[in-house]
């Protein structure tokens, strides 16, 4: 039987997109919610690449965190190629920068200032070894003559196991992994690489992205793959492995920009990031893995304290609104359209 109840260390989430301006006052609250910290994503549309910018951002950010809550942004800055080590040093040394963000140019929503050679960056890297500073990584390559599908395993081998030979002793997270490449690389890895693995990853396969219609709510970059993939990213999430850690990556993009010829890639699970991944626990009788999944191995990685307070599930079905309002239109939230199973409280401390 699995349990109908359990309580949990408060769990954070290590790969989320706030966006910015008003749409913060509704990513805000729903992070805020039950979560204890986030790595805040800095690809904004002007993206997050010095330590003041970041500084600056954040107070946005904890200007819409409602009162009573604890919870905690944790900044992260945007690797360009211009990107300065100095910049780095002072953003660490204030310990208002918590970790630098890499997408290769062109790969993902806002990447367009990305790198566009691996070698540019290598002085910050340095810098980031030496300081113990981990490097979020969207690991896909923008080469056209590569299939969207094999992005993520061209990458591993073309730029990750270089760049690991050249800086062994980098703290790297390999995020939102999508394949059983890159699940089984990162368990084969030494401790200093880690993976987040989104609820959508672990949820649903491209079936449910295209069979029956193009379904724009569940695009997101890395796509989805092949159920062999998804599976072997559950087997990794489920497995008590310290490596694999939550990170939504919840994506806000309004309705409209999504259900278009040309829709924006991510998806937004904001509104439910633990329940969803939950329902996937206990469908994997994995229930007692989630602790660590969602609480500890994190900060383990991130060598942060964890969360002392807890925060409770309870199996309780709940319906979710088929739309969410936004400024300037609506968000539609992840998932087919069954109630979600788990509902989640905070435990007075
Ligand atoms: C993210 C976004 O919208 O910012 N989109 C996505 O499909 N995952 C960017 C990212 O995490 O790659
Ligand atoms: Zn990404
Ligand atoms: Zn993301």
């Amino acid at each position: 039987m699995s349990p109908t109840r359990l309580t949990l260390i408060r769990p954070d989430d290590w790969h989320l997109h706030l966006r910015d301006d008003t749409m913060l006052a509704v990513t805000v609250p729903a992070a805020a919610r039950y979560f204890g910290r986030a790595i805040v994503m800095p690809n904004l549309k002007t993206p997050v690449t010095t330590t003041a910018q970041a500084v600056a951002y954040r107070e946005r950010i904890l200007a819409q965190v409602p009162v009573g809550s604890s919870w905690q942004p944790l900044m992260t800055l945007y690797l360009t190629d211009q990107s300065d080590p100095a910049e780095i040093r002072s953003g660490a040394a204030s310990r208002l920068i918590t970790a630098v963000k890499y997408y290769p140019a062109g790969a993902t929503t806002n990447s367009a200032s990305g790198v566009t050679d691996m070698r540019k960056a290598y002085a910050v890297l340095e810098a980031m070894q030496e300081l113990r500073m981990p490097l979020l990584i969207h690991g896909e390559v923008t080469d056209p003559a590569v299939d969207i599908f094999d992005r993520e395993a061209v990458f591993i081998e073309r730029q990750l196991q270089p760049l690991m030979a050249d800086f062994p002793d980098l703290k790297i997270v390999l995020e939102h992994i999508t394949t059983r490449e890159a699940a089984d690389f990162v368990a084969a890895a030494d401790d200093h690489l880690a993976a987040t693995i989104t609820p959508q990853h672990l949820l649903f396969n491209r079936n449910h992205m295209l069979v029956g219609g193009v379904r724009p709510h569940y695009y997101c970059l890395p796509v989805l793959k092949r159920d062999l993939h998804r599976q072997a990213l559950v087997k990794a999430a489920t497995s008590g492995n310290p490596k694999f850690f939550l990170g939504s990556d919840s994506a806000p993009h309004l309705r409209h920009t999504k259900e278009s010829s040309c829709g924006c890639a991510g998806c937004y699970s904001g509104h439910a990031v633990l329940e969803l991944y939950a329902e996937l626990f206990a469908a994997e009788q994995a229930l007692d893995k989630l602790e660590g999944f969602a609480s500890l191995h994190g900060p383990a990685f991130y060598g942060l304290p964890t969360n002392t307070d807890r925060i409770e599930l309870i199996a309780e079905p709940w319906e979710l609104p088929a739309a969410i309002p936004a400024p300037g239109g609506e968000l539609i939230p992840l998932r087919d359209d069954q109630p979600l199973q788990w509902t989640v409280r905070s435990l007075a401390s």
